[in-house]
């Protein structure tokens, strides 16, 4: 099955190299706008194909999309990514423009196609696809819970100085510094709740540290992360491409769900071959309630600069 990823930047390249290396896509096409940019990193990505031992076929394209035509899947991390201090909301007035166009031209190739929004401000970019592409709400995912998710667990064995393996933790609510909500109710240490292990104030730390993920990361390589946001999305194209129906907290269109509507967050839901197959609906503490319609709130807040 075709997988076509729309921006090789860092995101889209890590994102491609992941794909390619775990052999599960007969092909990901590569797609960007700056002129040789695409065919280039997939030339380089195809000539590490006998050193890595994957058949998957890369190839890459300056923007010609008859190339994505039968994608099952796509991925959007064309855009702008941020700069040490902005946050992922400032980004949203060059980053629409590119979205909408981009989706305009992958659904008109593939009409079946699920896409998988990474571009930043994220929420509310899966918002605009959902609300200018046309496409079935189960076919529009959000890529955030998987990657901050990735970064809570990181966080909690660091604070429990463990193994990454024993630890369990998700992140839903929003994409962004404040509005991110690491379930630390729900974490566990090989099954056992981590508030045994941990004081109020490791469990702070954790948490902090988790929202401001990206921006530590920012800071530290002048731009936004690539390997972790592209493993993170590799985890998804594979649950969609084989059916593997993983539950991974994704932002997705709400009806009702987690009290909130007509707007996109991150929520825990079963990914498999008909891209979101179910909502997961898990029960929050009061406070993580509350969190969380706050979180709501910002989103929409940024979702009205949008315009169709
Ligand atoms: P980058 O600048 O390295 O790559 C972006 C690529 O998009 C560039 O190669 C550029 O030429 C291309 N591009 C721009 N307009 C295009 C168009 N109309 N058609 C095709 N290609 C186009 O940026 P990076 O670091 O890869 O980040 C990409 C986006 O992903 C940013 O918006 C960033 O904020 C976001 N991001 C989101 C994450 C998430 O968890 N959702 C995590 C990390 C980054």
């Amino acid at each position: 099955m075709k997988v076509t990823v729309v921006g090789a930047g860092a995101v889209g390249a890590s994102c491609a190299e992941y794909i390619a290396m775990k052999n599960f896509a007969s092909e990901v096409v590569l797609v960007d706008i700056k002129e040789g940019f695409a065919e280039g990193k997939a030339m380089d990505l195809m000539q590490t194909a006998s050193l890595n031992g994957f058949d998957t076929k890369v190839t890459g394209t300056t923007a010609d999309y008859s190339k994505t035509a039968g994608s099952k899947v796509a991925v959007i991390t064309s855009g702008i990514p941020r700069k040490p201090g902005m946050t992922r909301e400032e980004l949203i007035g060059i980053n629409a423009g590119i979205v909408k166009e981009v989706t305009e031209n992958l659904v008109k190739h593939s009409p079946d196609v699920i896409i998988i929004v990474v571009s930043n401000p994220m929420d509310t970019m899966a918002y605009l696809v959902h609300k200018t592409s046309g496409l079935a709400k189960n076919k529009i995912i959000g890529m955030g819970g998987a990657l901050d998710s990735a970064r809570f667990k990181y966080r909690l064995a660091e604070a429990l100085e463990c193994p990454i393996s024993d630890v369990d933790g998700m992140v839903i609510a929003a994409h962004s510094d404040t509005g991110m909500l690491p379930l630390m109710s729900k974490a566990t240490r090989n099954g056992v709740p981590v508030t045994e292990f941990l004081d109020a104030e490791k469990q702070a730390y954790v948490e902090e540290e988790t929202k401001v993920g990206g921006a530590t990361l920012t800071k530290l390589l002048g731009t936004s992360a690539w390997y972790a946001p592209g493993a993170a999305v590799s985890v998804m194209v594979q649950s969609i491409l084989c059916d593997h129906k993983k539950m991974i907290p994704c932002s997705l269109m709400l009806d009702g769900e987690y009290g909130e509507s007509d707007i996109c967050l991150g929520v825990p839901a079963i990914i498999g071959k008909d891209g979101v197959e179910k909502i997961v609906e898990i029960s929050l503490t009061d406070a993580e309630k509350e969190k969380f319609a706050t979180a709501a709130k910002a989103v929409r807040e940024v979702n009205g600069d949008l315009k169709f």
